[in-house]
Parts: structure tokens; sequence; C-alpha cells
């Protein structure tokens, strides 16, 4: 089986929101892969973040891909101004609704990737009937809300299960949540191949950062 590229996809929730602008310049730079890019309402999760106007902000600042996740229920009605707003990737969660079926179809039908995210204590089961669907699996290493929070040992078994039931198809396993230069090399041992980090990544030497990172991955695989 063909190993899928590390991809570096910096949550631009811990930037700097005073400049934001530069702050995504900044990761383009140090060679980042994908911006990640944290939507919360306030409902699905107890935080709220930003929506469509800063990423149409943003769209013109940079190439790199937007990888778009929506911690918000319900997710349909917003999914075509995510799209509008230059989204490439566009994630649910699992636990969002309940026509999780319908909601990917949705996302194809817009000419976007797909992806859905598990809680910590969602199982894998819960995206086995959709797998055919799905462009990227986000398994949530921290319960989502807030950037800072410590990597769940327990998902590396997810993980595992997650990349058994992909079974070789073309789908990105993505985690999200603690990921350091310690827990990032778990996670892709574990299957994972996208790797989101905030802290990690904006609180110091944003290139130093990502560069530790696939520094760790590769001496650790
Ligand atoms: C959590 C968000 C994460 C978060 C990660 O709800 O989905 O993307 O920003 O932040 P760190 O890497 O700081 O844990
Ligand atoms: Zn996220």
């Amino acid at each position: 089986m063909k190993q899928r590229p590390l991809i570096i996809a910096p949550s631009i929730l811990a930037a700097d929101f005073s400049r934001l602008g530069e702050e995504v310049v900044a990761i383009e730079k140090g060679k980042a892969d994908w911006v990640h890019i944290d939507v919360m309402d306030g409902h699905f999760v107890p935080n709220i973040s930003f929506g469509t106007p800063i990423m149409q902000s943003l769209r013109p600042k940079t190439k790199m891909p937007f990888d778009v996740h929506l911690m918000i229920a319900p997710a349909d009605p917003y999914l075509s101004a995510f799209a509008a707003a230059g989204a490439d990737r566009i994630t649910v969660h699992a636990e969002a609704g309940p026509h999780l079926d319908r909601s990917l179809q949705a996302i194809r039908a817009l000419g976007k990737k797909t992806g859905v995210a598990l809680n910590p204590a969602t199982p894998v089961s819960a995206i086995e009937q959709v797998i055919d669907r799905l462009d990227l699996i986000l398994v949530m290493t921290v319960n989502p809300g807030f950037g800072g929070q410590s990597f769940i040992p327990a998902m590396a078994e997810k993980i595992r299960q997650v990349k058994a039931l992909v079974a070789g198809r073309d789908i990105d396993i993505e985690v999200d949540g603690g990921i350091t230069k310690d827990t990032a090399p778990i996670a892709v041992k574990a299957g994972a191949n996208v790797l989101v980090a905030g802290n990690a990544i904006f609180k110091g030497d944003h290139a130093a950062e990502i560069k530790a990172l696939r520094g760790a991955c590769a001496i650790n695989a």
C-alpha cells in the first residue's frame, strides 16, 4: 500500500487575530500544506470562533487549500456559504445531525472534498455506512471547542481502527487537538497522515515549528 504524504495543517484558531493575513502568509512561507479553519457556534461546542467573512478575507492571501472544520449544528444550511467563501474541504461532525449521508452528498455536490470528524466518545462505527462518501476522517484527539488542550492517549487506538476501516481507500486520516512534537509521532505511527496543530505552530517560530513537527514524525517513523 502506498504511503500517503504527511500534511501539516496549522489551525489559525491559535494565530494572532489582529494580524491574521500575515499569519497565514507566514505559515505558507514555512511550508505548511493546508490552512485549518475551526468554525465554532457556541452551541455544538461551548465556544464561538469565526465564520465565512474571515475566510473570505483570507482567501486572496494564500494558495493553500482551506481545510474547514465545522463545529456547528446544524451544518447543512451553511455548507454552500462555506464553499462560496473558499473552502476546499468541508468537515462536519458525525454528531452534528441525524443525516450525515445527506450532508456528505451536499458537500460533494458543491464540488468540495468531504470530511467527517469523530469526537473522542464517538465510535468509528458512526462512519462505516458512509465510508465511500469520504475524502477525510478527522479523529478528534481532544474534545472540540478550545485550542491548547492535551492529546487523549486512548485516541491512538481509534486511529488504528479508522486505518483498518479505510483499508487502502483514497481517504486522509487527520488528527486535531494537542498535536505537538511529542504526540504527532504517536498519531502518525497509528495511521494518521494529516496533522492539525494550533498552539504548537503559532506560539513559536512558525516555520521552525512546522519543520520540527515533520522532523519528529520522520525520526520516529
Ligand atoms: C479544537 C480545534 C483544534 C484546535 C487545536 O476544537 O478543532 O483545531 O485549534 O489546537 P491545539 O493544536 O492548540 O490543540
Ligand atoms: Zn479543528
